[in-house]
């Protein structure tokens, strides 16, 4: 008998739906749900904790309470990303430890713990919290095609997570490259290698071979499979379970459950895919066996070209693509996972946009330095030279990263309470994992996104700036001021009801300007009038939110300097002064939003 494991109240909306169904989409299925006996439902981790607090308004930990009431008869996985739990970067031990304890205590009884360099000493102190708290452990491997990760590369370490005490296994298909033969070799070596707790395949349907592989991973002795309910499945998402379950319907893997029972489900899930068409994109349904090369997972796909759009170099995307494959060799191979795909593909946008490691991101000095864990295969000098400077040697760490950090759960606590938030161990978790998003959160700023019921839009929406800039094509970028711009030069004000099109289908769109006017211009920092040039001025290399300003007037500058920090892409990125001095005046100052060639100080 194979058992299927469902994924449409995580993976499957977070791979189609921007990861935006909510806590009440969830409920009202959930007893129906719990009736077919799945191995598992997955319904928490991965993005879903960032973007409940980020873009839904709504608390992750009540979600999982609610959910494991709901579904008492089925265990509650959720995805945890090791030493990075729910979030970008490394946290220390002590967050980590209560991080297990606290989602244990809220409802999770599986985790599924994934390291993106699969280096194990990092899933060490995950896996022995979630065995100390009494929940399963569920190792997982980042799957990736490269000269290391041969079949015996996989299984070793398969049987070395066994050693460590891991309940069940995984093998993280996250692109959804696998082929049929690559998934027999490893389960079959798997299970000749005499590993006896079970395995489970988790894929997407991206390169359109998975079903195939699904079919010989049955006949090599998988015991699990990954499945989404069939209205969120298939393309970037997983195969589709009822699908699956007719397959084995009659053979001696049959997974005897209930189809009948599936169909009904499929019916409400249609309803809830219909709540979200805004979001529906007609290439993450459709097979991309271009996959298997470049290896980008389909998440990072839309993601890179949405955020290509911001720094208005969409027309590089297949140069991109190629130089994500290269910076990815050149790196020793890192799976393209949560946090190695940004590392990887931010470095590649800058390479294209600059020349190559010209412009070097601080995740890629961290991941050079090994903190991230250590790379699947060697760097090879003369790349660490680019990235790290001549004295390179000195800068790498061969320890767990998370040693290098202090305790940080007390520090957090104090800081909180500062707020006047609710001081429960759930909001401290959530404020020391999300420090900025998760404090707005707590204080009750946040304010949930619009559904396809509520179109239209305010017209500040990033959507509504996408579908302006498709219609005006000469103006290139979109923002609101608060006054009429009629009587200046450069900015137009937009009419507020236009026609777009979205994938070949015309749509009528009509803007709410709330707060002000939708304005459109050829550059918005010239049309609010500020300083184009001046003598010894710096400029920001990118287009992003400034963090931070690292000089004062009266500074001294010199070459190479750091003097803003921009957040772009999701990352933090140095902008250096290019020439040196003494800073005379600034004209940028944190949470500003710059273009790529705004003026940033004037230096002399
Ligand atoms: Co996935």
């Amino acid at each position: 008998m194979v058992q299927l494991h469902e994924m449409i109240l995580r993976d499957a909306h977070q791979s189609m739906l921007a990861t935006r169904m909510r806590t009440e989409d969830m409920l009202p299925i959930s007893e129906k749900l719990d009736q077919v006996g799945f191995f598992a439902m997955e319904v928490w981790g991965g993005a879903t904790f960032d973007v409940a607090i980020r873009y839904l308004n709504q608390d992750p930990w009540e979600r999982i309470r609610k959910l494991k009431k709901a579904m008492p008869n089925t265990p509650m996985q959720m995805l945890e990303r090791a030493m990075n739990i729910v979030a970008y970067r490394n946290f220390p031990d002590d967050v980590v430890k209560k991080f297990v304890y606290l989602a244990k205590k809220n409802g999770v009884d599986y985790f599924r713990i994934f390291d993106a360099l699969n280096d194990l000493r990092n899933m060490e102190i995950p896996m022995k919290a979630v065995k100390e708290n009494g929940g399963h452990v569920q190792a997982c491997l980042s799957y990736t095609i490269s000269p290391v990760h041969t079949v015996d590369y996989f299984v070793s370490r398969f049987k070395e997570l066994e050693r460590m005490g891991t309940d069940s296994l995984c093998i993280k298909d996250m692109a959804g490259m696998i082929s049929p033969q690559r998934a027999y070799d490893i389960i079959k070596g798997v299970k000749d290698a005499g590993i006896k707790i079970p395995i489970v395949l988790h894929s997407h349907s991206t390169s359109g071979m998975t079903g195939m592989a699904y079919q010989r991973a049955v006949e090599a002795g998988i015991d699990v499979l990954d499945t989404a309910m069939s209205p969120i499945s298939g393309g970037t998402a997983a195969p589709a379970t009822e699908s699956v379950v007719a397959a084995l319907q009659g053979t001696k893997w049959d997974t005897g459950y209930d189809l009948k029972l599936l169909i009904n489900i499929r019916k409400y899930f249609l309803k809830i895919w219909d709540k979200y068409r805004h979001l529906h994109r007609f290439n993450a349904l459709k097979v991309d066996p271009s996959v298997t090369l470049h290896q980008v997972p389909g998440g990072m796909l839309s993601n890179l070209i949405f955020q290509l759009e911001e720094q208005g170099a969409h027309d590089k995307y297949r140069e991109i693509l190629d130089e994500i494959e290269k910076v990815r060799d050149e790196l020793g191979y890192p799976p393209l996972v949560t946090p190695t795909s940004q590392v990887v593909g931010v470095q590649a946008v800058m390479n294209v946009l600059h020349g190559r490691y010209k412009v070097i991101t601080k995740e890629t000095k961290d991941y050079c330095k090994g903190m991230y864990g250590k790379p699947p295969a060697p760097i090879k000098p003369e790349i660490m030279k680019k990235v790290l400077g001549p004295k390179w040697k000195d800068e790498v760490v061969d320890c767990r990263p998370s040693d290098l950090l202090k305790p940080m759960w007390e520090k957090r606590k104090s800081e909180l309470k500062e707020h006047g938030v609710k001081m429960t161990d759930e909001n401290i978790m959530t404020y020391a994992l999300y420090p900025q998003v998760g404090l707005k959160f707590l204080k009750g700023e946040a304010v949930a996104e619009f559904t396809s019921d509520k179109l239209p839009l305010p017209a500040d929406h990033a959507l509504i700036r996408g579908m302006v800039k498709q219609s005006f094509p000469e103006f290139k970028q979109v923002w609101i001021e608060t006054e009429s711009p009629e009587n200046r030069s450069g900015p137009a004000q937009i009419p507020t009801e236009f026609e777009v099109e979205v994938d070949g289908e015309p749509f009528e769109v009509k803007v709410n300007p709330v707060g002000g006017f939708l304005v459109a211009g050829a550059d918005r920092a010239a049309a609010q009038e500020k300083p184009k040039d001046v003598e010894g001025g710096v400029k920001s290399s990118m287009q992003g939110t400034v963090l931070s300003v690292k000089v004062k007037k009266g500074d001294k500058v010199k070459n190479g300097d750091v003097i803003v920090t921009v957040e772009a892409m999701k990352m933090e990125q140095e902008i250096k002064s290019d020439v040196a001095g003494e800073v005379k005046d600034i004209f940028v100052s944190e949470g500003d939003s710059v273009a790529s060639g705004d003026l940033l100080m004037q230096v002399l």
